[in-house]
């Protein structure tokens, strides 16, 4: 239940890595964290959890449904786009391109259309924050597909924050592009993790940024330095 004025965030990829250490964050900071997930949360347990699966139609559909149809959406100021989905292989040895691009890309545009949807129905704004990468801006073999989706991931999102600027005014957007963390998304794949950032330390950081956003568009990276996270804001373009 959500008690009188409380805020929420939702948080779409929760469950575990870097949406588990946003959702903990969230709640020191007095912002009821509600999970839109796939695995089971012991954590945050109860109306804290909405199940969706992302590379399946039907559960998205039904998600988008309750973001349409919820008493919480008006208490939701917050939405993370977090959750994603890695493959490392050349495009050709990958298991199922498809369904990163179903994970990364078109069921998050479809849950966000709905939220903006109800949002727009509510007249109420929204702040939409992007867990991107800094793949969406470097070039990596043996990623095509992943770095596609992040690429896509930041320009929808600059994009978008235009729109809601127009449309919903006092909505916020902001893109975070973190470098390696050690977390479940490198699971199965030979990549050593053990300099890579320790996800509670890139939430404590995001949150304090999105806590005291001004702007109606950020975006910044979230730098690996002795593998501590370090807030960094300078553009970073597209590299061969
Ligand atoms: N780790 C890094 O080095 C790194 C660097 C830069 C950016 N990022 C970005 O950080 C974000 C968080 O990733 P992470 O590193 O914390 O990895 P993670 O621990 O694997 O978390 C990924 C999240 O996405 C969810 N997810 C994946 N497939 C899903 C599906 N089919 N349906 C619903 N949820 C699904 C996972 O849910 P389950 O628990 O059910 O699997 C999990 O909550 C991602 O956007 C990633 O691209 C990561």
């Amino acid at each position: 239940m959500v008690a009188g004025s409380q805020t929420v965030a939702l948080i779409l990829g929760g469950t575990s890595g870097l949406g588990l250490e946003l959702a903990r964050e969230s709640e020191r900071n007095d912002v009821k964290p509600m999970l839109l997930g796939r695995s089971k949360s012991l954590e945050f347990t109860g109306d804290s959890h909405v199940y969706v699966d992302l590379a399946d139609k039907h559960r998205v559909y039904a998600l988008c449904q309750y973001i349409e149809e919820s008493y919480i959406i008006p208490y939701a100021k917050y939405f993370f786009w977090n959750a994603a989905m890695f493959e490392r292989a050349s495009i050709t040895d990958m298991c199922d391109p498809k369904k990163v691009i179903e994970v990364n890309v078109v069921s998050p545009t479809k849950i966000i259309e709905s939220l903006i949807r109800r949002k727009k129905s509510l007249n109420l704004p929204v702040h939409i924050v992007a867990v991107s990468s800094t793949s969406s801006w470097r070039a990596r073999a043996d990623e095509a597909v992943y770095c596609g989706t992040k690429a896509y991931q930041s320009q929808f999102m600059r994009s978008l924050g235009l729109e809601l600027m127009r449309d919903l005014p006092g909505s916020k957007v902001t893109i975070v592009h973190p470098s390696g963390m050690k977390t479940n998304l490198f699971n199965g794949m030979k990549t050593d993790t053990s300099k890579f950032m320790d996800p509670a330390g890139v939430a404590k950081i995001i949150w304090s940024e999105v806590l005291k956003q001004d702007l109606a568009i950020d975006e910044f990276n979230v730098d690996c330095v002795n593998s501590e996270p370090v807030l960094v804001r300078e553009s970073r373009i597209p590299l061969a």
